[in-house]
């Protein structure tokens, strides 16, 4: 059993973090975030938006700022979902690293492409192929989302209610 007050998901876009993420703090009686949610309510306006208006710069300065206001300010005990670009800033890989215990769930390229596929709201999704996206994007996060995790739990074969109780298991 590790003492883990605070819990913080990482992985590609589809790898089930919202979804897990949420049934693993029910079982753990912990609150549940979304990073992604708590920028579009921050900014009053959806990640597509954001992207539109600042730029991938404007979001990634978003992110860190929720990042470090939930992990490093917020006393709370919790389990937070992050987006898949999380782990692009060293200074978000630092906060991971020290500040909190890091699951990655792991996905490969081509369930990434199946889970994403019906979904309009990821504007590094909106244009070129998304399955060459995808597997750019893994080839460089891939070895980032490695160095910050304490656990890895692969995802592709498992239902997500698997994925929580081999979880709840381990933390
Ligand atoms: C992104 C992933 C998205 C969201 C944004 C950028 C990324 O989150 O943060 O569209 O860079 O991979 P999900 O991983 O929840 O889809």
């Amino acid at each position: 059993m590790i003492k883990a007050p605070k819990i913080i998901l990482v992985g590609p876009m589809g790898a089930g973090k919202t979804t897990i993420g949420r049934l693993l703090a029910q079982a753990l009686g912990k609150e549940f975030y979304d990073s992604d949610k708590v920028i579009e309510e921050n900014a009053g306006a959806d990640i597509p938006w954001i992207f539109d208006k600042e730029g991938e710069d404007g979001f990634r300065r978003r992110e860190t700022q929720v990042l470090k206001t939930m992990v490093q300010e917020n006393a709370s005990d919790m389990v937070l979902a992050t987006g898949g670009g999380i782990v692009m800033r060293e200074e978000n890989r630092s906060i991971l690293r020290n500040d909190a215990l890091v699951v990655y769930l792991y996905a490969s390229v081509a369930q990434q492409l199946h889970r994403t596929s019906k979904s309009s709201h990821r504007p590094l999704l909106q244009t070129g192929d998304p399955k060459a996206t995808l597997k750019k994007l893994f080839a460089v996060r891939d070895p980032l989302y490695r160095e910050v995790a304490t656990l890895i739990v692969e995802t592709d074969s498992r239902h997500p209610k698997h994925v929580v109780n081999k979880l709840v298991d381990a933390i």
